[in-house]
């Protein structure tokens, strides 16, 4: 799949050779990865970090420089990003910066790192509870994606990537939202067809909105269907991204359908795909503690909220609503 930012390749990782400088390739990967497919990595220097949402850190990042200073690493090297959306965020922003920026791929290893995390040039670390609150917007050369790689994760690994992949489809794509409907038996086997299908249609979902607006100035914003609601369900509740996202989608849609901007009969589509899917479409919480976090958000700029609203399924449009109302109508949803 050709996109203007990266090149996106679907195939195996055996391929990747040919998409790499002839020497002074890095791969960063971490230990679970390594283990399970540390004999396919190409040939290159390896480091490792530890798995886990708590490795992503600037103390990472500098055990990391440290480890490419000692391997004396110039402007020529090659970092390659070899594992879920923990390893592709550190790699991406270790590259961006080292030295000012090498240049990186990935081969992203969990479905929603090759669904989402590994797209888009967003990278970046955590600092004090804020996540990826410290990070660049750079492109890497090329992401391969090996939906063999698939195989090998635990099964809510796979339901929380179909969670980003029900977005890209609802957002972006009608005919990639009947498909999940149809097929969700055997798309949750992983069934190779099915899934290489929905990987690239997933991809070109969000490609075709990064390439509009790579630095979040509107248009990108469509992809934060569900993750307002959502991230505040998250950080109340602590339950999985994947699941947080899962209700914030469904409670967003019925927000906006109780003030007659989505179609009801579109809200029912949607949380009866996710159900499909194994996922949660409600969670009990406060509903008052959820505006208060929304308001709290320290990335808000002022008391309005841009919001991706559903325009049928397939579809999406942005509108600015103002916090005041949107507490409000939270308050009152039933
Ligand atoms: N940059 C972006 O645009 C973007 C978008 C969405 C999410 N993210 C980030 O992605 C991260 C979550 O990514 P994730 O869900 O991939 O989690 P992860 O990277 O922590 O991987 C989950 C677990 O699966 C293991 N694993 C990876 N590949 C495997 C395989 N093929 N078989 C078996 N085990 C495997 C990992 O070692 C880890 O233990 C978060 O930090 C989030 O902020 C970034
Ligand atoms: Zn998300």
């Amino acid at each position: 799949m050709e996109s203007d930012m990266s090149k996106i390749i679907l195939g195996p990782m055996d391929g990747v050779a040919k998409y790499l400088p002839s020497d002074s390739v890095v791969i960063i990967t971490d230990n679970n990865v390594r283990k399970y497919y540390g004999e396919k990595f190409p040939n290159a220097e390896i480091i490792e970090i530890e798995a886990g949402e708590e490795i992503k850190t600037l103390k990472t990042v500098e055990s990391i420089y440290q480890q490419l200073l000692s391997l004396e690493a110039d402007r020529s090297w090659f970092v390659l990003g070899i594992g879920g959306g923990v390893v592709t965020d550190i790699a991406g922003f270790v590259a961006s910066t080292y030295m000012r920026g090498i240049e990186f791929g990935f081969i992203p290893t969990t479905f929603l790192a090759q669904v989402d995390a590994s797209i888009g040039g967003k990278n970046g670390v955590n600092l004090r509870g804020y996540k990826n609150i410290i990070g660049t917007i750079r492109q890497p050369k090329f992401i391969l994606c090996d939906t063999g790689l698939l195989k090998t994760l635990p099964k809510n690994e796979i339901k929380n990537g179909f969670v980003e992949v029900i977005k890209h489809a609802a957002i972006g794509n009608a005919k990639l939202f009947s498909l999940l409907e149809k097929n969700h038996e055997t798309a949750l086997l992983l069934d190779d067809n099915i899934i290489k299908k929905i990987v690239h249609d997933s991809i070109k979902v969000k490609t075709t909105i990064v390439k509009k607006d790579e630095t979040e100035k509107l248009e990108r914003m469509k992809l934060n269907f569900g993750h307002t609601i959502g991230h505040a369900i998250e950080k109340i509740t602590h339950v999985p991204h994947g699941e947080a996202i899962a209700v914030g989608m469904v409670a967003e849609c019925k927000l906006f359908s109780s003030m007659g901007l989505v179609k009801s009969e579109d809200t029912g589509r949607l949380e009866n795909l996710i159900k499909l899917y194994g996922l949660p479409t409600a969670i009990r919480c406060m509903k008052s503690d959820i505006a208060e976090t929304i308001r709290k958000d320290k990335k808000r700029r002022n008391n309005n909220v841009i919001l991706p609203v559903l325009n049928g399924i397939g579809k999406c449009r942005l509108v600015d609503i103002e916090l005041n109302k949107l507490e409000a109508a939270i308050n009152d949803m039933c």
